[in-house]
């Protein structure tokens, strides 16, 4: 008899079929997260799951889950898992690291040209039918990317992969992370470590990729704002909750740095409203890893680990490896 899975939201055909060779498939074929109660009544009668990052796994959603003994996340990012609460439950857990950084670096670049030139105001205005004739001081006078200094907190593959772009732009590269790169590293991507005081202090575009953890909720907040030059423009595409949204939005209400951009944010998809009245950020609705390549690649990935997972195989991307191995070790007490 086939192993259950729960897979908790729309993929891609190709995924779908990948895992219907294996399991017995409990598909929500929609684009939208299931309510708590009916993920946790869905999840009760499965071995594994396939979850996305805007489906909260906790002890409640977990409680009926008895034979669950895998969930594999569509996202690098996995802050919408408990992993304490998961690990107690015996389950395992996956992400789906590396295959989304070039794209996700490519996003971060994307929105640090449009926030450095303005490109989004000025789109808008051309379309508002303001433009009356090229002006020598017209209202778009950016900030250069060329030369200036590119800082990223939380260097890690995709912090990487844009230190690397930098140097197309000629930008000199610096980076906070609690422990620096091995040298190697640091010249393949030509950035220098500097503290956190430094990097804010210095920094022209500051990129963060940290992992959201409530060890950094609001990492940058007003403090850390404060250090920042009035030239600044910050760009979030980790997760929402490392930057305080409140600070920032007072950060740029009164210039006190240029810009944003970001891709994610506290709350989302519910934003603060004073984020709409501000010509000095451009907003999207995190689409970090948003290319057909990419988010086939990640569900692809997800599949792979959950057939792994519940064939008796390591799959490649444990996020709680003690589990993985407490599990083996009682696998060999019992064998005859
Ligand atoms: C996207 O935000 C991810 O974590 O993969």
């Amino acid at each position: 008899m086939k192993q259950k899975v729960l897979v908790c939201r729309s993929l891609f055909p190709a995924a779908i079929e990948r895992l219907a060779e294996y399991f017995e498939i409990d598909y929500h074929d929609r684009d939208v997260p299931l309510v708590p109660a009916d993920l946790a009544a869905r999840l009760a009668d499965k071995d594994g799951a396939i979850t996305l990052l805007s489906d909260r796994i906790d002890s409640q959603s977990l409680a009926g889950a008895t034979k669950l003994k895998a969930l594999c996340n569509v996202a690098v990012g996995y802050n919408n898992l408990d992993l304490a609460a998961i690990s107690r439950a015996g389950v395992i857990a996956t992400n789906t690291p590396g295959v989304l950084d070039e794209t996700t670096a490519d996003t971060a670049w994307a929105l640090l040209l449009a926030s450095a030139r303005r490109i989004v105001s000025a789109d808008k205005w051309v379309r508002a039918r303001q433009w009356q004739g090229w002006q020598f001081h017209d209202p778009w006078l950016g900030n250069d990317v060329h030369h200036a200094t590119l800082g990223i907190l939380g260097m890690g593959r995709i912090g990487q992969a844009v230190a690397r772009r930098a140097a197309g732009f000629s930008m000199r590269v610096i980076y906070h992370n609690r422990n620096p790169l091995p040298v190697a590293d640091e010249q393949a991507c030509n950035a220098a470590w500097v503290d956190k005081k430094t990097l804010l202090s210095e920094v022209d575009f500051l990129v963060l990729l940290l992992p959201y953890s409530p060890d950094n909720h609001h990492c940058i907040g007003r403090d850390e704002l404060a250090l920042m030059k009035p030239q600044a423009c910050l760009i979030n595409v980790a997760r929402g909750g490392i930057v305080d949204d409140d600070a920032l939005i007072e950060a740029l209400q009164k210039r006190k740095i240029a810009g944003a951009a970001l891709d994610v944010f506290e709350n989302e998809p519910v934003l603060d409203p004073r984020f709409f009245a501000l010509d000095n950020v451009v907003l999207t609705p995190h689409i970090g890893s948003s290319t057909r390549a990419t988010r086939l690649a990640m569900a692809m990935l997800a599949a792979d680990n959950l057939i792994d997972a519940l064939h008796g195989r390591r799959p490649p991307n444990l996020l709680n490896p003690e589990v993985w191995d407490a599990r083996q070790s009682i696998t060999k007490e019992s064998a005859p």
